[in-house]
């Protein structure tokens, strides 16, 4: 009777046929702040990935000071698998991990990191990998044993009426049976509006398209923007912000911070603008040849207590004239985060009336940037902004 129900699960959407227990719940608590890890996709993609990279990622970051700047978990993306044993469970691609998962995740918890891995709620990953769909349970169970504390689910290879969200409750459900507290991270790129429904169900989910290694605008074969860009990622996130708080936050995906594309400023200005959504912070780098100037980037701790503010507003567009947009993040105890960002290709002058963002005049102004007291906000804000830079300011009343 259950192979039966199992195979018209499997024929007609897992989805249809699982109910939910009447106790669902995720683990609660994970993540009050948003995730800060390294993913090894943006710069390993599926060919580079094995474990002396994953091995030597967590010696680089428990020694060049992102370990002390909050950054814990190290996730393998895509291509760790090839297939599943006559028992059903997945068989780790030996000749990219010889020593197997367990022991990557035991020397990664030995430098007090944490260790995140990847599926997806389909028939076989973006990439072609086997994946969890009607393996949910047996596949966190064996998470759970790896010592497994961050699991990505991805949406390739989904079955034509598979429903987004009773697959990842389902996944969410089997992580908590299988007792061990995971981060769930949730990757259907924003196609099923998440917002509205995983709240309870993951604790980050991606809400657009896959980032690129661009910093403009991409424009899909269809006209429509889902991602693909700093700038487009960027642009998706806006009347989001609602949604994402202590738990449960907007995901614009992975940064391209030292992926050797972005210019200085352009680095700068990703970084600062994720950390204004209070964006998962997932380098996506290779953080062991990295320049200083992407470690200084990476590892300031000012933005990032921006991003990591317990209050976990996510920081919105309060202004836009002239491609100069300014962001504001309300962080707790009243103070807040103003980002000005130049979008535009030449510098602006600036001339910024705080009262027209009602800002009063008693605030003291930190540019975090510069390191430095800049005044108050009794008089506006002047100075210059180069193309695609930012300022990031501190209002405080202190
Ligand atoms: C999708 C995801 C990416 C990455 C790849 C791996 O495109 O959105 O973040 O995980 O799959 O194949």
């Amino acid at each position: 009777m259950r192979h039966f129900t199992f195979l018209l699960a499997m024929l007609t959407g897992v989805a249809f046929f699982y109910t939910l227990p009447c106790r669902a719940q995720k683990f609660e608590g994970l993540a009050a702040t948003p995730p800060m890890g390294w993913n090894s996709w943006n710069k390993f993609a599926c060919d580079g990935v094995n474990e002396t990279v994953l091995r030597e990622t967590a010696d680089a970051m428990a020694a060049n000071g992102m370990q002390q700047a909050g950054y814990q978990y190290i996730v393998i993306d895509d291509c760790w698998q090839v297939g599943r044993d006559s028992a059903g469970n997945i068989v780790i691609d030996a000749s990219k991990f010889p020593h197997g998962i367990k022991a990557l995740a035991d020397y990664i918890h030995s430098k007090g990191l944490k260790f995140g891995i990847y599926t997806c709620a389909g028939t076989k990953t973006c990439a072609g990998r086997p994946a969890s769909l009607g393996y949910e349970f047996q596949d966190a169970r064996q998470y759970a044993a790896w010592g497994v504390d961050y699991l990505k689910e991805d949406w390739c290879n989904t079955l034509p009426k598979q429903n987004a969200e009773s697959s990842y409750t389902l996944m969410r459900d089997a992580l908590y049976k299988a007792g061990r507290p995971i981060v769930f991270s949730l990757c259907e790129w924003g196609s099923n509006k998440p917002w509205h429904w995983a709240t309870n169900v993951g604790h980050l989910w991606r809400s657009c398209g896959d980032i690129g290694n661009n910093w403009s605008y991409q424009e899909a074969s269809d006209g429509g923007v889902y991602g693909g860009s700093v700038i487009s990622n960027l642009d998706l996130q806006r009347g989001l912000e609602q949604y994402a708080g202590p738990g449960h936050w907007n995901d614009p995906d992975m940064l391209e911070v030292g992926n050797g594309v972005l210019t200085a400023d352009e680095e700068r200005s990703h970084f600062t603008l994720w950390c204004m959504l209070a964006a998962p912070l997932m380098a996506g780098n290779d953080l062991r040849t990295m320049s200083p100037a992407t470690k200084a980037i990476l590892t300031n701790r000012e933005a990032i207590a921006i991003d990591q503010d317990p209050l976990g507003k996510q920081g919105y567009v309060a202004g836009y004239n002239n491609d100069l947009e300014v962001f504001v993040k309300p962080l707790q105890g009243g103070d807040t985060a103003v980002c000005l960002f130049n979008r535009g290709d030449e510098t602006k002058k600036l001339d910024f009336s705080w009262n027209e963002y009602k800002i009063g005049p008693g605030h003291a102004i930190r540019d975090i940037w510069k390191g430095q007291s800049q005044g108050n906000t009794s008089t506006p804000y002047r100075g210059e902004l180069a193309k695609h830079s930012v300022i990031l300011l501190r209002l405080s009343r202190r």
